[in-house]
């Protein structure tokens, strides 16, 4: 039976290899709404651009009339909803556009959805999926001893960027709760890989080490978070969509927590060893810059839940994952000048400048 899914924000960084990953599987067909923000990029699906079960559309998940006009025309059995402004520095800048594509297109997306699976044969309509694509940073901060976050462990998001997508979290819940709209919620740590916009810590490092640039590290370097490797994450959605219950929420992590010091300190060793510089370790550019306003202490996460119930656990270690992603932002200079042009220049010049 065909799968035909309606992704949004599938130019990003987890929506393009969530694409690439599943159209390997000729069971299914898909259709991509992107508004190609800065952080959307067209040359991560270049490799599937022209295949028949393939559709990009550009456009706003918070344009009603046009999500309504794809689903009626794409008919799909599932919605996988990416599409998000995802940076925290960015947020704590200007966080307008996060309530805007966040929360306000979420409901945009959730209200049309529900139109579209009212609409269905009762065969379609016990089908059809509504896959909600969201972050550990919803629970907030843990200190040194707490326990990993559950999906029961109460909200408490710190930044716009985290309340943003906790209260799309909570839309998404309404919609089961109230109309019956069978929705899932993954909550998932931080992912690193191919195709990272190289605002965000792994890629930033790894290019910043290659161009013998400064490795801004904020305030002690102390701060943990857990990574996952983005095709884990991936395979993880899938499995939720496939097997996962309606109503649910499944946390996704990677059981790797790391201050961030250290995963720099190994980005370094990984440069150093892939394109040798003047001999001088890349670690002598690490530099201590001003912390994030309000930034999280400590993300942890159990994700026993997916796998006692799904089945699904991480495949990649943190050590193979990096070795991989190091290697590929060194080899793919054309998507990094693309993608490190004009507007990421400016980004990176008012960020660090002071
Ligand atoms: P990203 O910033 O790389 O990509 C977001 C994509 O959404 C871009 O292609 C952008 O063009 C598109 N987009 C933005 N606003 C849009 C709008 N109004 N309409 C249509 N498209 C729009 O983000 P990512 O890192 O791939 O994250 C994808 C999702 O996963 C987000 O919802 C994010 O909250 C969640 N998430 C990310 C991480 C992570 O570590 N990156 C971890 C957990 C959860
Ligand atoms: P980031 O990749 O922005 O993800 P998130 O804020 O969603 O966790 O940051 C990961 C961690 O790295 C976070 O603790 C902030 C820190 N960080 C730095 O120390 N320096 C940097 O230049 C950036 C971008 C992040």
């Amino acid at each position: 039976m065909q799968d035909r899914i309606l992704v949004t924000g599938g130019a990003g960084f987890i929506g393009s290899n969530f694409i690439l990953q599943r159209m390997q599987d000729s069971s299914f067909s898909i259709t991509n709404l992107d508004k190609l923000t800065y952080a959307g990029n067209l040359r991560n699906l270049e490799s599937v651009a022209g295949d028949r079960r393939y559709t990009f559309v550009q456009g706003d998940i918070g344009d009603r009339k046009l999500v309504s006009q794809l689903l009626a025309e794409q008919n799909p059995t599932a919605l996988v909803h990416f599409a998000a402004e995802s940076h925290v520095d960015r947020s704590i800048r200007g966080p307008e556009d996060f309530i805007r594509t966040n929360v306000n297109g979420t409901f945009a997306l959730l209200e049309e959805a529900r139109a579209y699976w009212g609409g269905l044969s009762e065969e379609d309509r016990s089908r059809f999926r509504f896959v909600h694509v969201s972050t550990d940073e919803v629970y907030g901060s843990l200190g040194p001893d707490d326990r990993p976050f559950s999906e029961t462990t109460p909200y408490a998001p710190n930044s716009p960027y985290a309340a943003s997508k906790a209260s799309s979290d909570h839309l998404v819940r309404a919609y089961h709760h109230t109309f019956g709209l069978p929705t899932l919620t993954t909550n998932c740590s931080n992912n690193y890989g191919r195709f990272q916009f190289p605002e965000k810590l792994i890629p930033l490092i790894i290019l910043n080490a290659r161009d013998g640039k400064p490795l801004p590290v904020y305030g002690d370097g102390k701060n943990v978070r857990d990574w996952l490797y983005v095709e884990d994450h991936c395979e993880a959605i899938a499995t939720v969509l496939r097997k996962g219950r309606p109503g649910d929420t499944y946390n996704v992590g990677g059981w790797n927590e790391k201050p961030n010091i250290e995963i720099v300190e190994t980005i370094c060793d990984l440069v150093d060893e892939m394109a040798p510089g003047n001999g001088t370790s890349r670690k002598e550019l690490i530099t201590y810059v001003k912390d994030r306003p309000g930034h999280d202490r400590r993300y942890a996460m159990d994700a026993s839940k997916i796998e006692r119930e799904l089945g699904w656990r991480p495949k990649e270690t943190l050590e193979s994952g990096l070795r991989k992603t190091v290697r590929w932002y060194l080899e793919n200079h054309d998507w990094v000048a693309a993608v490190t042009s004009g507007s990421y220049r400016q980004w990176i010049a008012t960020h660090y400048s002071v």
